[in-house]
């Protein structure tokens, strides 16, 4: 099939949800990707924060190549091997108690707002607004996009789901003037991604679990894009020194095969109970196999060390450049440009061989996978410069 058979097609058949690269992508390899043209790309986008191993990392496709000739889904009426194996990994990496299993990050969001509304219901039966950040982002579900704080993915879809207040991201008082005894929880993404790579200050995120202590509402992180490495840290809230009690993961957590988590710890554990929520998939040998194998790669090849290190080195590097603000944490960057060139600089960068995302007219996000090297990232800035000079 040639590329335009395949743009033809694309656009006769699959509903249009998507504004398209130009690209028809056929191979990846680590942090290299191929198109149908044979053209090869260094991939700084990661499939949006999904390919935080690279591309078909080894040991991701051998674990999912092999879990599918022994059993790839059951149903969750009965027990399974690995996905309690996959649980306990999680819970031992981190601060929380157990896990349940969906499919995508909107579905782990979903899970965390269902959890927040029982914990507040068994209260009291006022106890159910749910704090959110402006300019966040959580997903496309009817709950999550209600918890998402951006007017343009929700004006075709109201009615909205009841009972959630939006508050500026960042500022400490209208976050105390929102909060009181009939929140059940407040939902902060540590660094915001979608809107174009804005981290919370340390301050935020202390004063949000304190409040949320003194209104005994759930402290709910989305961590489904700065999780498992991306910041420099195996999770975020590690960098902030906060410990939600709740936090959701998804993107870089199969390696690349499509699996979501919600973790709860303390008073959030046992909240639900058979009957509540449930997902036909959700932790299925095959996603729960992958992501064993990708958070024990993460882990043997030490990449959450190499996504601190490239981070702060890739940061540096960018800072040289003509632009207004290079902002993020570890390998989460979002590049503030002077000029409106977002989408030129971009379509240069592919013209010359590098993935990147533009959002909106003048901000460029940089999500490599944390497998990156310093020469990756010398002709990653090489290109980037170039593009950013001749858009002016
Ligand atoms: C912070 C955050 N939350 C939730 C989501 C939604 O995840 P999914 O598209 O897997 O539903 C995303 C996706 O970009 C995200 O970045």
């Amino acid at each position: 099939m040639s590329s335009k058979e395949v743009f033809d097609s694309d656009k006769q058949y699959v509903m249009n949800t998507y504004a398209r690269q130009p690209l028809v992508l056929v191979r990846g390899e680590g942090i290299w990707v191929w198109d149908d043209q044979g053209k090869q790309y260094l991939d700084f986008v990661s499939g949006i924060a999904v390919n935080g191993l690279g591309h078909c990392h080894p040991r991701v496709v051998e674990a999912i190549r092999e879990q599918a000739g022994v059993l790839m889904h059951t149903s969750n009426l009965y027990c399974t091997q690995l996905q309690p194996k996959l649980a306990k990994m999680l819970v031992e990496s981190s601060a929380f108690d157990k896990v349940f299993f969906c499919n995508s990050g909107a579905e782990a969001n979903e899970a965390a707002i269902k959890i927040a509304r029982k914990y507040g219901k068994q209260k009291s039966p006022d106890k159910v607004e749910i704090i959110t950040a402006l300019l966040s982002f959580h997903g496309r579900t009817m709950g999550a996009i209600t918890a998402t704080g951006q007017e343009k993915y929700q004006k075709w879809f109201a009615p909205l789901v009841p009972g959630f207040k939006y508050v500026p991201y960042n500022d400490i008082e209208a976050l105390e003037e929102a909060i009181n005894e009939n929140t059940c929880a407040v939902i902060l993404e540590p660094v915001q991604g979608e809107s174009g790579v804005h981290p919370a200050t340390v301050e935020y995120l202390r004063f949000a679990r304190t409040a949320c202590d003194s209104d005994d509402a759930l402290l709910i992180f989305d961590e489904i894009q700065t999780g498992l490495g991306r910041t420099g840290n195996l999770f975020a809230y590690e960098y902030y020194g906060v410990v939600p009690d709740i936090m959701t993961l998804a993107k870089t957590l199969g390696g690349g095969f499509p699996i979501g988590a919600c973790l709860t710890r303390g008073e959030a554990t046992n909240i639900l109970q058979p009957g509540d929520h449930a997902s036909t998939f959700g932790g299925n040998p095959l996603a729960s196999a992958a992501a064993i194998a990708a958070l024990s790669a993460i882990k043997k090849d030490g990449l959450v060390e190499n996504a601190k290190v490239m981070g702060d080195y890739l940061q540096k590097e960018l800072r040289k450049l003509p632009v207004e603000e290079v902002r993020g944490l570890g390998l989460m960057i979002g590049i503030q440009l002077n000029n409106p060139t977002a989408k030129a600089i971009g379509a240069a960068c592919t013209e010359n061989g590098l993935l990147v995302n533009p959002i909106g007219d003048s901000i460029i996000r940089l999500l490599p996978p944390l497998i990156v090297t310093n020469e990756d990232i010398d002709q990653a800035v090489e290109i980037l410069k170039n593009a950013i000079q001749a858009a002016g």
